[in-house]
């Protein structure tokens, strides 16, 4: 039988386990990323594990969500990562590089590696053939010493593309039509590998749009195969000799299919505040735009950025619309102003900010109170704007500029009907992506001689081994699809403090209950509850973290989601799924205790465990973990555990 791309890539780096759907693997992992608000702890991490030298073929640690420095804890915290970077061997690149993704996108993603990196939208360059997967910071650290990485194999699903995309509609449509049929839960335990005659039309920096976004389905990851495309695209970058070809065989055969017909798509929209809350553009035209936003690690290149920029090339935006432009790199932002298109909207109206996250999460253009955002972002959680009371809707680089010079929201084919001389600006990319690369500094261009820690930076805080007996209170309930961003924001005046985990901790679900973390630390152990989906969206450890330093012990909910799951594992939480009838019965308040004796059954491979709330009734509790997530469990989390084999080793 013929191998899914998936699965020829994870046989190449497969270390521990088989590839049957379901099983857990170990796999080598060839290139890490970090980024500023993960990065820092990752590092600390890496510190704490006793180990002196990056071990995986490239490091690289980027400073893109909190590039802004306000005051000396942001400044300082660059200057760590800085530091660190330096230290133990790994690229670093300054704030106002670029995000992340696109940085890595553009100087060191490649066909056939594996990259693990501790943000959610890792699988990027899944465009250009990578397997990438994101994972908290310290399976990062973990992999950056040389250890494997460990999944359960996911289900691997081809996506059929036929056809080709009709006039206005753009990738970032493809991926929105994904959201529309799948929803946020619908890519679970799943990589999606797009195959077919318009996989093929679409150029690198299209397939990296779908990839990116795949997060917000769920899935580990997204993958495409490589072509003449993914040839040009890595030369025009300077790297044409790190192109392999790579595709599924012919007889592959995967765990279920999915076909989408380009031809029959047309410019969509996720209206507020969740992005599989997708319609047609023109299902919402009409209402009134206060602000669009072009960029992110989604739309933020080059390539996304002409588009729009052709769009209001000789025309004015709309008086009482603002746009900005966030390009997602210097690189971007750089070929763009060499080329003229700077200027060209600039004197369309459009003001610029640096290369960075920023408004993606709140930091920087909060709109104003109940107004109408339109982003070509990846997420519209309620409140990530940086608001309460936001309406942020998602959509193509080409939506968005059709908005700005309407002043509300309008299909594109409309706006080009009304005005007569608007054409479709299609795809162009630059001849040459000749970007500088002053701002990313090589490991053997190191500057710092040893870490350099402000007073902000504190320690990475430890857990005993988990305990024969929990008890407590349910100190929280909550309902479906809690995000990280619920659990610790991401805005700019809590990130500031993600390296000083008790101050940090205040924060902890402040978003939904303002007392839950003063209740919490005051309270001798206790539990969270949660409908399905728990801890969705980005892959920040910190969620994990700091409920744990609030002495929580364990999460009830009735589903995890992937990332927040292990990190749950990661930190010593017991999560344990319940039913929906359990979920409504249990109400905050309930002292629930777990009838077994935890680290014995824990241990023994237990999955069912008898919960008793109130001395009054029970229920059952699955856990379901890997053997190997049940040492770390038990061992008080995987820092302690891997601490301990270091030691013996
Ligand atoms: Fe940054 Fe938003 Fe992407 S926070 S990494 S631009 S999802």
């Amino acid at each position: 039988m013929g191998q899914t791309l998936t699965e020829k890539i994870l046989d190449d780096h497969l270390v521990e386990g088989e590839l049957e759907t379901g099983e857990e693997i170990g796999i080598e992992i060839d290139q890490v990323l970090t980024q500023d608000t993960t990065g820092t702890l990752v590092w600390l991490q890496f510190e704490a594990l006793g180990l002196d030298e990056v071990q995986t073929e490239l490091a690289a640690q980027y400073c893109d969500h909190q590039t802004y420095q306000f005051d000396f804890k942001n400044t300082d915290d660059h200057r760590f990562l800085r530091s660190a970077a330096g230290t133990f061997g790994a690229h670093f690149s300054r704030p106002g590089n670029g995000i992340c993704h696109n940085v890595h996108k553009e100087n060191f993603a490649a066909p056939g590696k594996t990259l693990l990196g501790s943000d959610s939208h890792t699988p990027t360059p899944g465009g250009l053939g990578e397997l990438a997967i994101g994972s908290g910071g310290l399976d990062v650290a973990v992999a950056m010493g040389g250890g494997p990485y460990y999944i359960e194999m996911p289900e691997v699903v081809n996506v059929r593309l036929e056809g080709e995309l009709p006039e206005w509609a753009t990738a970032k449509d493809i991926i929105l039509e994904m959201l529309r049929r799948l929803s946020v839960k619908g890519g679970v335990g799943k990589i999606f590998e797009y195959t077919g005659p318009g996989a093929d039309s679409l150029s690198v920096p299209e397939r990296t749009t779908i990839t990116n976004m795949g997060t917000e389905l769920g899935a580990t990851s997204s993958l495409f195969g490589t072509d003449e495309k993914t040839e040009e695209y890595l030369s025009r970058q300077g790297r044409g000799d790190e192109y392999v070809e790579l595709s599924p065989d012919d007889d592959a055969e995967y765990d279920d299919e999915l076909v989408i017909d380009l031809s029959d798509l047309e410019p969509l929209i996720a209206q507020p505040s969740m992005p599989d809350n997708v319609v047609p553009v023109r299902e919402v035209a009409g209402q009134s735009v206060d602000q669009v936003i072009v960029g992110s690690c989604t739309n933020g290149g080059y390539e996304d950025i002409l588009p729009a920029a052709k769009m209001l090339e000789d025309r004015q935006i709309n008086k009482k619309t603002e746009m900005i432009v966030a390009p997602g790199s210097k690189q971007a932002s750089e070929i763009l102003a060499r080329e003229g298109w700077t200027a060209e909207m600039m004197a369309a109206g459009v003001n610029f900010s640096e290369a960075t996250c920023g408004a993606c999460i709140g930091i920087g253009h909060v709109p104003a109170s109940d107004s109408v955002s339109l982003r070509t972002f990846n997420r519209n959680f309620e409140g990530r704007s940086g608001i309460e009371d936001d309406n942020v809707y998602l959509c193509s680089p080409e939506v968005a500029a059709a908005a700005a010079l309407k002043g509300e929201i309008i299909d594109p084919r409309d706006l080009a009907d009304e005005l007569g001389d608007l054409e479709d600006p299609g795809f162009e990319m630059p001849d040459q992506y000749d970007g500088s690369k002053a701002d990313l500094i090589a490991p053997d261009e190191a500057v710092d001689d040893g870490l350099v820690k402000g007073p902000n930076i504190g320690d990475v805080p430890l857990k005993d081994p988990l305990d024969a007996h929990l008890e407590g209170e349910v100190h929280l309930k909550m309902e479906d699809n809690i995000t990280t961003d619920h659990i610790i924001p991401a805005t700019q005046d809590i990130l500031m403090y993600r390296s000083n985990i008790p101050k940090l901790s205040e924060f902890t679900l402040s978003r939904v209950d303002d007392t839950f973390a003063e209740r919490a630390l005051e309270g001798d152990g206790g539990f969270l509850v949660a409908g399905e989906n728990y801890g969705q969206g980005s892959s920040r450890e910190h969620a994990a973290l700091c409920p744990m330093y609030l002495g929580i012990e364990g999460v009830l909910a009735q589903s995890f989601a992937r990332i927040h799951k292990a990190n749950l594992f990661n930190f010593g939480l017991l999560p344990l799924t319940i039913d929906e009838d359990t979920y409504s019965k249990i109400e905050q308040g309930d002292d629930i205790e777990i009838v077994d004796d935890v680290s014995e059954a824990v241990d023994s491979g237990q999955e069912e465990f008898t919960i008793r709330v109130n001395d009054d009734w029970e229920a059952t509790g699955h856990l379901d973990a890997s053997e190997r997530e049940r040492r770390i469990l038990s061992a008080g989390g995987k820092l302690s555990l891997t601490r301990q084999q270091y030691e013996d080793s």
